[in-house]
């Protein structure tokens, strides 16, 4: 049985530990963060998961558990990589480490993560839930024989939209490491990778060509969204970020010379029902989509009877409504994924080895991000098969990102 330990009790670690519910064989043993982790521990104990505790430090946490999971803010990773580091030097063994999407701020802070993790010499998980979510994985499998018969999907269109983030250092761009392409691009641009990659290739086969974004302030730069995040903390005439990214890959079949594109769309300004994830991949004669907002459930509540419900984020993420007809998804946890990755990421580390996404995808994954950046700053289509462009995304650090962003914003 493994030992579970989570460096974070916020937004998602409440759902990793609603996801471990449905895991077998497993602990969620421990936690350590600034804020909350007794709270979290308390839930998890009611919820037999295990005799979960409240840790001081990481260093105890990682000697507690088998696998230490980073669920904090991006801007604590490096550092927080290090202390597992140390432990681990320290004479502690360790049979597995998740991180959060995404990997990291920029792309030498994904490689040190990956650098870090290799000297280690521990398996590694990228938690990157969107491309575990059984609706995209049941369309690929109902459709592997269509796929070998008539050729990979060469069109796929990700996006994840909602009306914003819940904490302010998602908002800030020095902190977060930029708005919205690199909060969530990073889950659209992994997830239309993977519906473009061909079935039994590897998650990193397709080579990437060109990419090219346009990013935008449209809705947060305004009134009265502006004071708001300013209430917050956050002041986005000083230090704006994206609420709009609009990112297009081109990527070649290193076999086949085929070439494929994916379009990754995300926004903050999603004024909707909830957070909703479109997927849509079209190969030669078939397609599929996935939509998170279509439910076969349904709940009413009238304006006589909102006053009861507190908090309209029960009903669905990202929610902003609590009257009316409301989306009602039955299982939130499994529909985008949770449960999945945890259970792949838990069999590999039982037999030794990385997830199927592990740091090095995560670092890749970045790498686009940043191409993506690069792509707005510049106005120029990003050139991937150019080694000097490549060098320049290893050390770049987006202008947004720097707190520049009304340079290009
Ligand atoms: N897969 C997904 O769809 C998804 C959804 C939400 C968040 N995330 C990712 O998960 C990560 C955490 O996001 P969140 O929404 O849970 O954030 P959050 O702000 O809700 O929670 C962060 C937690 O980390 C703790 N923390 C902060 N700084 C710390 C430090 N220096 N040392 C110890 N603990 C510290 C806080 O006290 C809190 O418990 C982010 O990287 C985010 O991108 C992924």
């Amino acid at each position: 049985m493994l030992k579970i330990g989570m460096i974070g009790a916020g937004f998602v670690a409440k759902f990793h530990e609603r996801a471990l519910r449905s895991v077998r064989n497993v602990e969620f043993a421990g936690i350590y963060a600034l804020q909350g982790a007794e709270a979290l521990a308390q839930v998890a104990r009611q919820d037999r998961l295990g005799d979960s505790k409240a840790y001081g430090s990481i260093a105890e946490l990682v000697r507690a558990v088998d696998v230490v999971c980073v669920f904090a803010p991006n801007f604590a990773r490096v550092e927080m990589m290090r202390e597992i580091a140390a432990a681990v030097e320290g004479g502690t063994r360790l049979k597995g480490i998740i991180i959060e999407k995404p990997l990291a701020r920029n792309f030498n802070e994904a490689n040190t993560l990956v650098r870090i993790a290799k000297a280690m010499n521990v398996p590694t998980a990228y938690f990157e839930n969107q491309i575990h979510m059984p609706a995209v994985v049941q369309a690929r499998t109902q459709l592997a024989q269509v796929e070998k018969a008539m050729g990979p999907a060469h069109l796929a269109r990700s996006a994840e939209e909602h009306g914003g983030p819940h904490e302010p250092w998602f908002w800030d761009p020095t902190t977060q490491g930029g708005g919205v392409c690199c909060d969530m691009g990073c889950h659209s641009i992994a997830c239309g990778m993977y519906m473009v990659t061909p079935s039994g290739k590897p998650v990193n086969y397709l080579k990437p060509l060109r990419v090219s974004a346009t990013m935008a302030l449209l809705k947060w730069g305004k009134e009265p969204w502006i004071s708001q995040l300013k209430k917050r903390g956050v002041d986005y005439s000083v230090t704006p970020a994206e609420d709009y990214s609009s990112v297009s890959l081109e990527f070649e079949d290193p076999q086949t010379k085929q070439h494929s594109i994916v379009q990754a769309s995300n926004s903050w300004m999603y004024d909707a029902p909830g957070l909703r994830l479109l997927m849509e991949a079209f190969g030669p004669g078939y397609s599929y989509t996935v939509n998170s907002l279509e439910s076969p459930a349904g709940i009413f509540i009238s304006d006589a009877a909102a006053a009861a419900v507190l908090d309209s984020e029960l009903v669905l993420e990202k929610s902003q409504a609590s009257r009316g007809a409301l989306i009602l998804q039955p299982d939130e946890i499994a529909l985008y994924g949770y449960v999945a990755e945890w259970l792949d990421a838990l069999q590999a580390f039982e037999q030794g080895h990385d997830a199927l996404l592990n740091l090095e995808y995560g670092r890749f994954i970045t790498l686009l991000i940043m191409a993506a950046y690069m792509s707005h700053e510049k106005r120029k289509v990003i050139d991937m098969t150019n080694p000097q462009t490549l060098a320049e995304l290893g050390t770049y650090v987006p202008l947004i990102q720097q707190g520049k962003g009304r340079q290009v914003l």
